[in-house]
């Protein structure tokens, strides 16, 4: 896949105020969106997301032990749409989430795909767990992918600890984070729409104030590119790298569990 190396210099975000990122807070509201959350990931990503999370899921390799394929992890998975693209794909894949009505959204997305195409690989029902605390043994998994979710765990670092610790050594790591394009004209551009337009939709649709505003303010100030490369790298992840999708409005990060 064409990964780009990691160039030598950091993009950090511009300065952005902390965001409320208590686990109970982000829980309810992900919990009031999630009946809203699809139509308006379509809608306000122009259905751009399906493809990124296609890209995403298509960047994933298998990594066996002995004879087995290792399964997958779709961490944060929200209503299942990352890990239902691994698994068209091929990829055997647990999801978890630690928000009660989006994994019941993504339960509902896995039995209707199974029942519309059903076949190997089978893949378990995904299930409430926290990203900081997974339910896994030590070396479980090939792959994990987190799609728009990182941003929002209170603590990026023991989360990246976290994943690590379910990856096989070799395994792979691919996160989905929404950037600020480099362009500086695009970034005023995408600013504009991202701090005053979509919120005014995410709000009128969604009924929820505060949701719609939290998107930005927490893009706003998680690392980006290098700066995220260098938190995997500090986790234990090597060969990092990200690929820019959408003229830089999304990355997709790759790493691999280090031995
Ligand atoms: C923006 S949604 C992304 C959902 C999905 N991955 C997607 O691509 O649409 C973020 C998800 O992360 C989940 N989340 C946030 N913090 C979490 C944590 N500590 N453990 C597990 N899930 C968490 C939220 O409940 C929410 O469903």
């Amino acid at each position: 896949m064409p990964v780009m190396a990691a160039p030598p210099l950091g993009d950090r975000p511009a300065h952005a105020p902390p965001v409320d990122k208590r686990p109970e807070q982000i829980r309810a509201m992900f919990g009031r969106v999630a009946p809203a959350y699809d139509l308006l990931n379509h809608l306000l990503s122009a259905s751009l997301d399906r493809r990124w999370r296609r890209r995403a899921a298509r960047a994933w390799r298998p990594l066996a032990r002995g004879a087995t394929t290792l399964p997958a992890l779709d961490l944060c998975c929200g209503t299942g749409d990352q890990a239902l693209a691994l698994r068209a794909e091929g990829a055997r894949v647990a999801a978890a989430d630690f928000c009660l009505p989006m994994v019941a959204l993504a339960r509902r997305k896995f039995r209707d795909r199974s029942r519309r195409r059903p076949g190997p690989p089978p893949s378990p029902a995904p299930l409430v767990a926290d990203a900081l605390e997974l339910p896994f043994g030590s070396n479980s998994f090939g792959a994990a992918t987190v799609s728009f979710g990182l941003r929002n765990v209170v603590d990026l670092d023991a989360a990246l600890a976290e994943i690590r610790r379910v990856l096989a050594p070799g395994g792979q790591l691919l996160v989905l984070e929404f950037a600020l394009p480099r362009r500086a004209a695009l970034r005023a551009l995408y600013l504009f729409y991202f701090r005053r337009l979509l919120p005014l939709v995410g709000r009128l649709i969604s009924r929820d104030r505060a949701a719609y505003s939290y998107l930005p303010a927490s893009v706003l100030q998680f690392p980006q590119r290098q700066g995220f490369v260098e938190r995997m790298g500090s986790a234990g992840f090597a060969d990092g790298a990200w690929d820019e999708l959408a003229a830089g409005i999304v990355c997709l990060y790759s790493a691999r569990r280090a031995p």
